[in-house]
């Protein structure tokens, strides 16, 4: 194989340092005594009754008891593989991150592509998003990409992420339907969310039926910050583009595939790198300085809308390749750990309220899934540069502090980790000024739930608005409660007339005529708005 660039090699490295190779090794026990017998219990004579004594067998089973950790509460299913990143120019003029400065460097990735309804042993082919986790390991700490193969997504706030998820997980009752969407809670909630509707035209199209993974376009979906080394900060829409192009199969295919072969695209992505056919994405952005946050008549942080790329186009910046599969998919697909806030100085969040939510969710979820405050630690979370601060101590810690330096500032031992000044890499968070009174209510600019909607199913071909009409028509056609089904059809009808027509004509129904205000379910929020006004 050719040789790996130096920060690859860091990385492997670091991975290395715990990979175990036990070819012509003695079995032990986990604490080091030679096994004469692994295979028979200690009995009372040849015929039991077996001893309480034996700790081979205890120490064997009770790791066995042990061996499963609680699969991701959303995103369970996944495959991950490894790769680099180049940035193509000098992006010094936009950020400060240095990965994105220096077209010499080769920036270790690790990426997991995933479902998000089914559990870890569901078929890759459902209806559903994909995810797509991309953890750059710079010199300047983990940077983690936590974004989908869609640029919008269902909710506005994060607030609501509890309840969009339990209606789309299998129903509470009985566990099914398990990974689709096909189900009577999952279009309960939709229906009664007119800001789901852009993404529903998104799940229901061919981008939720993807050919492979390597053929998927992977979005931030939020629009963050670029922020450069004089602090002057531009927002960004991050994009990856995948060289193959986007390529998708049909319903009927798909579940063909997911009787036949559930692993997939799983295997897809193995296979091809096992052959050195190395997936390559292109990351784009879409730049909008500072001053044009007003231009546009959708707002910036509403995450159900996407910045068109006819009025913003996408710059291509630089390549990712994925060239190596895992050793061991626990120790690396399992146990990685992404968080949408592991950034670098020079990328920075926006006040997105789903970003916001998301920037609490990650690292609290992982402090179970991953048993305790020190998943850090584990190899596949590592980052490739040293790590020093006064956190200590709890459970599965790995690493030994010495002397009295858990505090700072630390006046009797002179080696304690010290602040670092933005001028010299350390990170500050962007100067954003807010001045403004506490409200619980959305913003008045999220308002326009159909125009993006609409945008997209124009945007499509005949063959592909025909596979919308279907994937709806055989999802709704699911549905046992017909009020369901018609509140659905008063949805759609906002978004296209034909559509919904056509939807309905299949369900056997009449579109009813649902009051716009009716359907909008941003009451609640214009209640508490109400309050707020009387009270000031
Ligand atoms: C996991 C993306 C919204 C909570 C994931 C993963 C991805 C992802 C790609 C899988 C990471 C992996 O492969 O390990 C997104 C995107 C969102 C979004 C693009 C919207 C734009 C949210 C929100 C919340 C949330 C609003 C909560 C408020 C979680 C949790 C996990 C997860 C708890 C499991 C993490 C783990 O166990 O390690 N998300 N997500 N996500 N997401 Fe999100």
């Amino acid at each position: 194989k050719n040789a790996l660039p130096q920060q690859e090699n860091d990385k492997t490295r670091k991975l290395e340092s715990f990979v175990a190779d036990a070819s012509g090794e003695s079995m032990t026990t986990n604490h080091g005594l030679k096994i004469n017998d692994d295979q028979n219990s200690l009995k009372a004579g040849e015929r039991g009754a077996s001893l309480l004594e034996d700790f081979i067998l205890r120490e064997k089973i009770t790791h066995f008891d042990h061996e499963r950790i609680p699969e991701r509460v959303v995103h369970a299913r996944g495959s991950a593989a490894h790769g680099v990143f180049k940035v193509y120019e000098d992006m010094s003029e936009l950020t400060r991150a240095a990965f994105l400065c220096d077209p010499g460097a080769e920036t270790p990735v690790f990426v997991r592509f995933s479902t998000v309804a089914g559990s870890r042993g569901s078929t890759d082919l459902a209806r559903d998003v994909r995810g797509f986790a991309v953890k750059f390991y710079t010199q300047e700490g983990n940077f983690d990409l936590v974004g989908n193969n869609m640029p919008v997504f269902f909710i506005q706030d994060a607030l609501k992420f509890p309840d969009l998820i339990h209606a789309v997980k299998p129903e509470p009752d009985n566990e099914m339907p398990q990974a689709a969407s096909a189900h009577d809670t999952f279009w309960d909630f939709i229906s009664q969310l007119p800001e789901s509707s852009h993404m529903i035209m998104w799940a229901m199209s061919d981008r939720a039926l993807p050919r492979s993974y390597r053929m998927m376009e992977g979005f931030g979906v939020h629009t963050f910050r670029l922020v450069n080394a004089k602090g002057e900060s531009n927002f960004v829409k991050f994009h990856w583009k995948p060289l193959l192009g986007v390529h998708a199969v049909a319903w009927d295919e798909a579940q063909n595939i997911s009787g036949k072969d559930p692993d997939f695209h799983r295997r897809d992505l193995w296979d091809a790198i096992e052959a050195g056919a190395f997936p390559e994405w292109e990351l784009g952005v879409q730049i909008v300085p500072e001053a044009d946050e007003f231009k546009f008549d959708f707002d910036l942080l509403d995450p159900t809308k996407l910045i068109p790329e006819e009025l913003v186009p996408v710059q291509r910046i630089g390549k990712m390749t994925l060239n190596r599969n895992t050793d061991n998919f626990f120790a690396e697909t399992e146990q990685v750990a992404f968080h949408v806030g592991h950034v670098v100085p020079g990328i920075d969040f926006t006040n997105d309220p789903l970003l916001q939510g998301r920037l609490f969710s990650y690292t609290d979820t992982q402090l179970i899934r991953l048993g305790g405050p020190n998943f850090h630690e584990i190899p596949i979370n590592r980052p490739v540069v040293p790590v020093h601060n006064n956190q200590r101590d709890g459970y599965m810690r790995q690493t030994i502090n010495r002397g009295k330096t858990s505090y700072g500032p630390n006046g009797i031992a002179n080696n304690d980790p010290q602040q670092v000044k933005a001028a010299d890499g350390g990170f500050t968070s962007y100067n954003e000024r807010i001045d403004a009174k506490k409200i619980r209510a959305r913003s008045r600019s999220f308002f326009d739930h159909f125009s993006q909607a609409r945008l997209f199913f124009n945007s499509q071909s005949e063959a592909e608005k025909n596979h919308i009409v279907d994937a709806l028509s055989f999802e709704l056609g699911k549905v046992k409660t017909v009020a369901i089904r018609e509140r659905m059809l008063a949805v759609l009808v906002q978004i296209d007339n034909k559509l919904a027509a056509e939807v309905a004509f299949a369900l056997g129904l009449h579109i009813p005529k649902i009051a716009l205000e009716d359907l909008n379910n941003s009451i609640p929020a214009d209640a508490d708005r109400a309050d707020y006004a009387s009270l000031n």
